[in-house]
């Protein structure tokens, strides 16, 4: 089997662009698994009921534009504080982990639910003030016309939501490397990373 990587941490920790910055690195296929449940949230914001949206959920429909927008983000920590919707999706992320030529996750619950024997999981985190720097930064380039303290007011929100969850709640696995990019840069950020992934892959002998 491929090497599984777990990348968890909070929202605009940097978890994103390291974890693709790992799949480019070593070759490996990406799943940001937060799409999923911004899939979910999407469909519920259009009337749909979540555990029906999420047993319907295809890949496809992890490639519509609209689904990095805050409202969006809001209703995906909503749905996935939902036990059946969580279990409605662990089947497809289980199965993109095993791919044959090995795969990166990144989410909340990846190395403490959906792939607690990966060999190796970061968990990315960084001030929540820090955060809502770059998501505030990444919104209004894409064009979402938001205040840096709404920002910060929804990410510690949603923070407390996906930590506080009885379900798979968000927490670093006890065998993960904390990574903390508040005074990095991300290119200082994806080297660490990497960094950390060398040091802790099997031998390719072994794997
Ligand atoms: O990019 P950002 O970190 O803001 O959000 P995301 O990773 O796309 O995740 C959106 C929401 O989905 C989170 O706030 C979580 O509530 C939920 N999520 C989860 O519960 N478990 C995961 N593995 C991934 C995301």
């Amino acid at each position: 089997m491929g090497l599984t990587i777990a990348v968890d941490g909070p929202a605009a920790s940097g978890k994103g662009t390291i974890s693709r910055a790992i799949a480019a690195r070593f070759g490996l296929a990406h799943l940001d698994t937060g799409l999923l449940y911004r899939a979910v949230g999407r469909r519920m914001l259009d009337g749909e009921e979540p555990l029906v949206a999420a047993r319907a959920l295809r890949a496809e429909d992890l490639d519509a534009e609209d689904l990095r927008g805050p409202d969006v983000a809001e209703a995906a920590s909503k749905v996935a504080a939902l036990g059946e919707v969580r279990a409605a999706l662990v089947d497809f992320q289980r199965a993109f982990a095993a791919r044959a030529g090995g795969a990166v996750l990144d989410g909340r619950d990846i190395g403490t639910v959906i792939c607690p024997d990966a060999p190796v999981k970061l968990f990315v985190t960084a001030s929540a003030e820090v955060r809502a720097e770059r998501r505030h930064k990444e919104l209004l380039a894409r064009g979402h016309d938001t205040r840096l303290e709404e920002v910060l007011a929804d990410i510690r929100a949603r923070d407390t939501r996906d930590a506080g969850r009885a379900d798979a709640p968000m927490r670093a696995a006890e065998d993960a490397v904390l990574i903390d990019t508040s005074g990095m840069g991300i290119d200082e950020a994806v080297a660490r990373a990497i960094a950390e992934v060398e040091a802790r892959r099997p031998e390719p002998d072994d794997a």
